[in-house]
């Protein structure tokens, strides 16, 4: 078992094996993956990765959201390739500089240390997508979620695009039908969707990222009525409309996995139009109140989710990298 695994309670393990087993029979992309690719190649791959997931969220708590999200961004633009992680070029704009990404993901430099011990420890084997996979995991359980196994053997793409990312990701504005449609293209359901939005229980958003909630709403000079008054109040002493590059935490309990943030959408307090749509849905509105009600049920089914979407196959596939911000040209 992995150690990341071993948080999970018995009983929600049974759960997860069995659905894990009915995911390998019957998906059809990157079904290839496995929980042991590396156990020959490098056994000490998945230690590695774990001890400096837990060095780095030990010396700054809020990357944890920040590795998390990485994850995400890649597994949503060209499948789980990597593609997130490639540097710009002087003739080509990738990913991680297109306007949805540029200074707002993080973590580069601690994946791109990962890399370089796992390089130490077993030369050419280890792919970047995989570590960003291994990474969301650990950096998820290290801050009070449950672990979940991560399966393997991704293969890095041989691009990253900026301009894919516009149409790709989802955006801070989209409502329940546009995200649930979004997350449909990559064969992930309504309750994948808003399981993954509890993400957003850690990590820090922009001021910016929420501004036309607190003086804007709807082109009107006014606040999202449906903005609890004390929380706005809050956010315009915090975020004045001249800072829109503050932070703020997107969740309540600063830094911890928990399922505040789905309390929060049931008492007016989400932060983000596409927080706030989850519960406008009757679906959506069942599974955040399930979440409050059963923290556990949550924490297990954000492993499930992050599995299936850690399944998206890559669509561009190349090979491995020696570093992850750059695509060597091929030999021969
Ligand atoms: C459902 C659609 C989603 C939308 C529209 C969305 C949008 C956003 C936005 C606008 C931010 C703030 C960025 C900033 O201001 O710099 C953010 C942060 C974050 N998102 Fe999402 N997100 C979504 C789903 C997800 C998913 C599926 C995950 C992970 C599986 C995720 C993980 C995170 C994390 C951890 C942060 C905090 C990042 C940090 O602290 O650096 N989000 N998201
Ligand atoms: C949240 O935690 C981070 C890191 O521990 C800290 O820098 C930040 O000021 C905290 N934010 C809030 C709103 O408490
Ligand atoms: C994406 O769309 C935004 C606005 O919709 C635009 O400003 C930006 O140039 C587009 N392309 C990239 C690569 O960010
Ligand atoms: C959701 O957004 C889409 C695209 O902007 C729009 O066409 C649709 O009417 C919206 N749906 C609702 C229920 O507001
Ligand atoms: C919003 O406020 C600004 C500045 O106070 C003003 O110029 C603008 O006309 C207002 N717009 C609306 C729709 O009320
Ligand atoms: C990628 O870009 C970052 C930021 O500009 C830089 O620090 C890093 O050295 C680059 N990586 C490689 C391998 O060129």
């Amino acid at each position: 078992m992995t150690s990341g695994g071993s948080r999970l309670p018995i009983w929600q393990m049974l759960g997860l094996v069995l659905f894990v087993v009915m995911l390998a029979s019957e998906r059809t992309d990157a079904n290839y993956l496995t929980t042991d690719f590396y156990d020959q190649s490098c056994p000490q791959a998945l230690s590695i990765v774990q001890r400096k997931v837990d060095e780095f969220i030990e010396a700054d708590r809020g990357l944890a959201g920040a590795l998390l999200r990485l994850h995400f961004h890649d597994c949503f633009v060209r499948g789980c390739d990597g593609s997130v992680l490639v540097n710009s070029t002087e003739d080509s704009l990738a990913e991680k500089d297109a306007l949805l990404n540029k200074g707002s993901l993080r973590g580069f430099e601690e994946i791109d240390a990962i890399k370089m011990e796992l390089e130490c420890a077993c030369p050419g084997v280890v792919s970047c997508a995989d570590i960003l996979a291994l990474v969301a995991r650990d950096a998820t359980a290290k801050v009070g979620g449950y672990g979940w196994p991560v399966f393997l053997g991704r293969i890095d793409g041989a691009g990253s695009v900026g301009e894919e990312v516009n149409g790709s990701l989802p955006e801070r504005t989209d409502n329940y039908t546009t995200l649930v449609a979004n997350f449909a293209r990559r064969g992930l359901d309504a309750k994948d969707m808003v399981i993954l939005s509890g993400s957003h229980t850690i990590g820090v958003a922009h001021c910016g990222a929420f501004f036309e909630r607190l003086y804007n709403f709807e082109g009107t000079n006014k606040t999202d009525p449906s903005m609890d008054a004390s929380l706005a109040t809050f956010l315009k002493k915090r975020c004045p409309i001249d800072k829109p590059f503050g932070l703020m935490a997107l969740g309540g309990t600063n830094g911890t996995f928990d399922t505040d943030y789905y309390q929060n959408l049931l008492t007016k307090r989400g932060l983000l139009e596409s927080d706030v749509t989850l519960t406008s849905d009757p679906y959506g509105l069942e599974i955040v109140t399930k979440a409050v009600e059963d923290p556990s049920w949550f924490l297990t089914e954000f492993g499930i989710s992050m599995i299936k979407m850690g399944f998206i196959e890559g669509t561009h596939p190349y090979g491995w990298r020696k570093h992850c911000a750059v695509i060597e040209p091929r030999e021969k």
